[in-house]
């Protein structure tokens, strides 16, 4: 709280002693934009999550509490507050080889194929779907580059998405603070990695890893773009925060951009769900193969 600001019992508050008043019908309207603009469930219990991080966005703004923040972002005038609102609402935990199995799957037994038909010319495709600032898809390509050093010669890319344009930036970017490269194998990191050498401890990607992903903005519950289907598709982490009608409709957008056999890594607590579930079979621990005789138009 900045100096000089008294902590006041705010009547109807859903947030005791606190600078601003949240409101239910605050809550509503901010819960009701996260749904429309990102599919992100919010109920009350996230009350106080609500409050911390969009406080800041109200003090930033200067206006005088939640109640002129709802009225922005419902006005034409509050197209860019809502992104931010989204940006600021959205979890954005990640780190480098998230959950190593999946990457161990990835290396024994999906690339071995993928790497045979990549040297054979054929165009393969991998998506990080939700991908943060940036250690998913660059663990996607470690973990290919381990396998096959030259693989940019090929046709083999990693397509890299998230709603957040911030977390975006910092992927593109492909700067780590050294902590965040702990889980990152020493070879690995010194033949990828290099010191940024702009006065801090920070390491960049190299190109050559760099190269490999391609970072695009992409909302998961709006148009996607991409005709070309993928063999590989991590979606992790994220499809938690929608509702099941939500992450229902999100498995069966992805059952026709799968190959047949494509590899689709979810995240811990998630699990395939509605029709898209008869078109996977498990094939490890939150490991899903799309499974060749069916399909979903
Ligand atoms: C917890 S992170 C997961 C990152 C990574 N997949 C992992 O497991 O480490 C969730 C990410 O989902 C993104 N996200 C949330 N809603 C989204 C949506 N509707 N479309 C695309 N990305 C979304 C957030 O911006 C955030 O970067």
């Amino acid at each position: 709280m900045p100096p000089g600001v008294t902590k006041t019992r705010n009547v109807g508050s859903l947030i005791e002693n606190a600078e601003f008043r949240l409101t239910v019908d605050d809550l509503k309207v901010i819960s009701e934009i996260m749904m429309q603009e990102a599919g992100i469930a919010l109920s009350q219990a996230k009350a106080s999550l609500i409050y911390s991080r969009l406080a800041k966005r109200i003090r930033k703004l200067g206006l005088s509490g939640f109640h002129d923040y709802c009225s922005l972002i419902q006005s034409s005038a509050g197209v860019d507050e809502c992104k931010e609102m989204v940006a600021a609402l959205t979890t954005n935990v990640t780190s480098f080889f998230r959950e190593p199995h999946h990457f161990e799957h990835l290396r024994t037994k999906v690339l071995p194929q993928l790497i045979e038909r990549a040297k054979a010319g054929e165009r393969i495709r991998m998506w990080s779907a939700a991908c943060s600032t940036g250690p998913e898809p660059y663990s996607m390509a470690l973990t290919l580059l381990k396998e096959m050093p030259d693989a940019s010669k090929y046709d083999i890319r990693i397509l890299a998405t998230d709603i957040d344009p911030n977390v975006l930036a910092v992927a593109a970017s492909g700067i780590y603070e050294p902590a965040l490269l702990e889980p990152v194998p020493e070879g690995m990191r010194r033949s990828w990695f290099k010191p940024l050498n702009d006065g801090t401890d920070r390491f960049q990607v190299k190109d050559e890893l760099r190269r490999l992903i391609a970072f695009r903005h992409l909302n998961l519950i709006g148009n996607w773009p991409m005709k070309g289907k993928f063999w590989v598709i991590f979606c992790r982490n994220v499809v938690i925060y929608f509702d099941n009608q939500m992450q229902e409709r999100v498995w069966s957008r992805f059952m026709p951009l799968l190959e047949d056999d494509a590899a689709l890594y979810i995240g811990h607590s998630e699990r395939v769900s509605g029709a898209a579930a008869s078109c996977v079979v498990n094939d490890g621990v939150t490991v899903y193969k799309k499974s060749g005789g069916r399909s979903l138009k």
